[in-house]
Parts: structure tokens; C-alpha cells; sequence
């Protein structure tokens, strides 16, 4: 949903980095390369893993930083189960390690944490690290932090549908806005701005409804790999981008068409 809260009106500086005219109100990032940065230097891919971990701490930190307001991570989907038990079982440990170790850091920098994706499946433990993360953040407003958990959005759009279904919801009332209201991201602007690493052209069912119109930024850089530096150039290049949703923005684009 494009709204008046898409583009920060007055963008913070952004420290040692020249300004830029705009930032994104809600950024994307799906974190790969994760698994090949290991592999470069021979180590397992669960410890690639952990230095994502680690760099998902610097990113949150220059999120904060220059000044975009939602940040979406893609941190498991649905189809990761698919994985060899013992990475799956990395991934898990490292949501607990993360949570325990970064929640103070979190409240300190103001970060609300959210949690988009399904419970089902999830382990207790797992679960109810992830519901104190987000409970105790709740109050928090200088970045939402949307983690991406068990997430799938094919699956996000048809529980959506379900659950307009079960409100009897009459056909001809059902909206863009509807769907947009039963989606997990409900009340939150769409991503202006998706960020992939590791130079993947794939949206890998990642925010699939909200996504419609969003730039997408790819670089080959890996996670581990991509600081704030990278960050950055993604934020820039999004500053030079014409954004048109599927409309004409400007007099000379529409003297162009004439
Ligand atoms: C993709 O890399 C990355 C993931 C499936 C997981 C992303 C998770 C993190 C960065 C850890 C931080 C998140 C938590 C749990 C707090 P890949 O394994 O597909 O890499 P490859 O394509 O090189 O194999």
C-alpha cells in the first residue's frame, strides 16, 4: 500500500555519508549467501549462518541510522524445513542465541520487533522466544523490526483469504485494502525497497502481496559480507530511482507519451 508514509520527509543525516534526497520507509532484505560465504573459506554453512547473525546486529544499527522506519527480514521461510536437519536445527539455535543476546541491544536502540509468519511447526521453546521478543519490544518506535520466520507469502495470502472468508466478508466488499488489512504486515506501508545479496534474480515467495510495487536492489555481495558501506549504495541507488506505479510521474514522461 503506497501512502503518505512511504518516503520519509526529512531524511536524518546519514553520519560519515553524504545525505541522500530520500530514504525508504520500509526496506527488505532477504539475507543470502549465507551457505557460500561459509564454503569460501571451508567452514560448515551453519557458521556462515552465524556471521549473517552477526551482521544482521551492524544492519539493524545503520537502519536505525539513516533513518528507515520498517525493516523486514526474510530470517526462514517455509520451504527451509527442507534442509539438511542439522542446518535447520543451526538456524533454530541461532534465532535463540540472537534473541537472548540482542534483545537488550534491541531495546536500546529502540527497535520494536514483530514477528510475520506461522507458529505452526515451531517449536515451543522457539516460539515463545519469539512472542517475548516481541512483547517486551512492543513499545518501542524507532524501527520496526518485521522478522520473517516461518514465513511463506503464498501462504500469508491464502491465510488471508480464510480469514476474510471466516468474516463474511460480502465478495463486493473485498479490496486491495482488505487484503492488505489481513495480512501480517497489517497497518504497515509496503516495502518501498527489497534488498537480495548474493546476486540471486529470485523473490523467493518473500512479501509476495506487498512487494507489488517495490524496487527491487540486487548485489552479488554475500550477507556476512554486506555492511554498511553496501547498505548504502542500495539506500542511493533507491534516491535515483523514478517510482511510477504504473502511472507517468513527471510533465516531461507524460510530454514524452504525447
Ligand atoms: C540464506 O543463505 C539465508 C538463510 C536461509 C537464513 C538467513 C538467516 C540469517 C542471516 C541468520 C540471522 C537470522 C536469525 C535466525 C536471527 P543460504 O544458506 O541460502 O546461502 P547460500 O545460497 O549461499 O547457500
Amino acid at each position: 500500500m503506497e501512502n503518505e508514509h512511504t518516503i520519509t520527509a526529512n531524511p536524518a543525516p546519514q553520519n560519515n555519508f553524504p545525505p541522500l534526497p530520500k530514504v525508504p520507509y520500509h526496506v527488505g532484505i532477504i539475507m543470502d549467501g549465507n551457505g557460500r560465504w561459509a564454503k569460501q573459506r571451508g567452514m560448515p554453512r551453519t557458521l556462515g549462518h552465524r556471521a549473517g547473525a552477526e551482521n544482521l546486529r551492524n544492519i539493524i544499527e545503520s537502519t536505525v541510522e539513516f533513518g528507515v522506519k520498517i525493516l523486514t527480514i526474510y530470517a526462514f521461510s517455509t520451504e527451509n524445513w527442507k534442509r539438511p536437519k542439522t542446518e535447520v536445527k543451526g538456524l533454530m539455535s541461532l534465532l535463540h542465541y540472537y534473541f537472548n543476546r540482542e534483545l537488550d541491544e534491541l531495546l536500546k536502540n529502540g527497535v520494536r520487533v514483530r514477528h510475520l509468519g506461522k507458529m505452526d511447526g515451531v517449536a515451543p521453546r522457539t516460539k515463545k522466544e519469539i512472542l517475548q521478543a516481541v512483547e517486551k519490544t512492543a513499545h518501542n518506535d524507532r524501527l520496526i523490526l518485521n522478522v520473517a520466520f516461518n514465513y511463506g507469502g503464498r501462504a500469508e495470502i491464502v491465510q488471508a483469504i480464510q480469514k476474510i472468508v471466516a468474516a463474511n466478508i460480502p465478495p463486493e466488499e473485498i479490496t486491495e485494502d482488505t487484503v492488505s488489512r489481513f495480512l501480517y504486515t497489517a497497518g504497515q506501508p509496503d516495502p518501498d525497497l527489497i534488498i537480495r545479496t548474493s546476486g540471486e534474480f529470485r523473490t523467493s515467495n518473500f512479501l509476495t502481496w506487498q512487494a507489488a510495487y517495490a524496487e527491487y536492489y540486487i548485489t552479488p555481495i554475500l550477507w556476512p559480507d554486506f555492511d554498511k558501506q553496501a547498505y548504502y549504495d542500495a539506500l542511493r541507488t533507491f534516491s535515483q530511482r523514478k517510482r511510477r506505479f504504473g502511472g507517468l510521474n513527471d510533465e516531461e514522461d507524460i510530454e514524452d507519451d504525447a
